[in-house]
């Protein structure tokens, strides 16, 4: 087998001090910040710095102009979004909770990338349908997924008119802490083990999904980018 090298918490502390956190924009850590007085332990919902950075590089190195981004919350992943667009850029970001959005709102504003950025407030399904209704087909160059997980196939088949031949899926959380590789009897957290089948079943899914090319990557609580053939 080929050598891995998996993300111990040392491992992943140094990649945190030697490559994020002398990176990270000043809004994105006051956002940050805020986030976890307003929010405490539901803080964690902010995609995590080095997930943020690599959305960010990987954003550039593809020259997107139009995305896409379902579960905002506070607007961490928005906010790097943003500020990895061109000038011209545009994020349209929708999410159910309103006053998470204008927690972080602020930040984007001292940033100066708000006009890039449109926020429906609505059920993520029904914001979806709007924007195939409203011929927005086949012209998002990137969709990020950070939402209710047992909706993501739901999701997935809608995304597909959307995001461009060649453009990027990627969602998030799909290693679901590590429980997909852990069997229904081992020991886990109440909060892991309702929705690790959820998880299990979507990453088949997606691994037998010929419309797209895929993979996983191990970063944050593990992100699936799929590229749209
Ligand atoms: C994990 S958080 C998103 C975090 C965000 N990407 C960040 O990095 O800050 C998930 C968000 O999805 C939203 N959400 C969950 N289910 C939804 C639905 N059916 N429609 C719209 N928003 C939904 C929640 O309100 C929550 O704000």
């Amino acid at each position: 087998m080929a050598k891995n090298i998996l993300k111990t918490p040392a491992l992943l502390q140094y990649i945190l001090e030697t490559s994020s956190y002398p990176k990270e924009h000043e809004q994105l850590k006051q956002l940050r910040e805020t986030t976890i007085q307003k929010y405490g332990k539901l803080s964690i919902m902010n995609v995590p710095l080095d997930e943020a950075q690599f959305i960010s590089m990987l954003l550039k190195i593809m020259n997107a102009k139009k995305t896409l981004e379902i579960g905002v919350f506070t607007g961490y992943s928005l906010l790097a979004t943003a500020l990895a667009l061109p000038f011209d850029g545009k994020v349209i970001g929708i999410d159910k909770d309103k006053e998470a959005y204008e927690t972080g709102l602020p930040f984007i504003q001292k940033a100066e990338v708000e006009h890039k950025i449109e926020f429906i407030h609505c059920d993520a399904l029904s914001g979806i349908i709007s924007l195939i209704d409203g011929k927005h087909e086949e012209s998002f160059d990137y969709a990020f997924v950070d939402a209710d997980k047992e909706s993501f196939t739901k999701y997935h088949e809608l995304l597909l008119k959307l995001v461009k031949k060649g453009g990027i899926i990627a969602y998030d959380n799909t290693l679901w802490s590590g429980s997909v590789a852990m069997s229904e009897d081992e020991e886990m957290e109440d909060t892991i083990r309702p929705k690790r089948k959820v998880a299990i079943e979507f990453n088949n899914f997606i691994a037998n999904d010929t419309r797209i090319e895929s993979t996983i990557l191990s970063i944050g609580d593990g992100v699936t980018l799929c590229r749209v053939l």
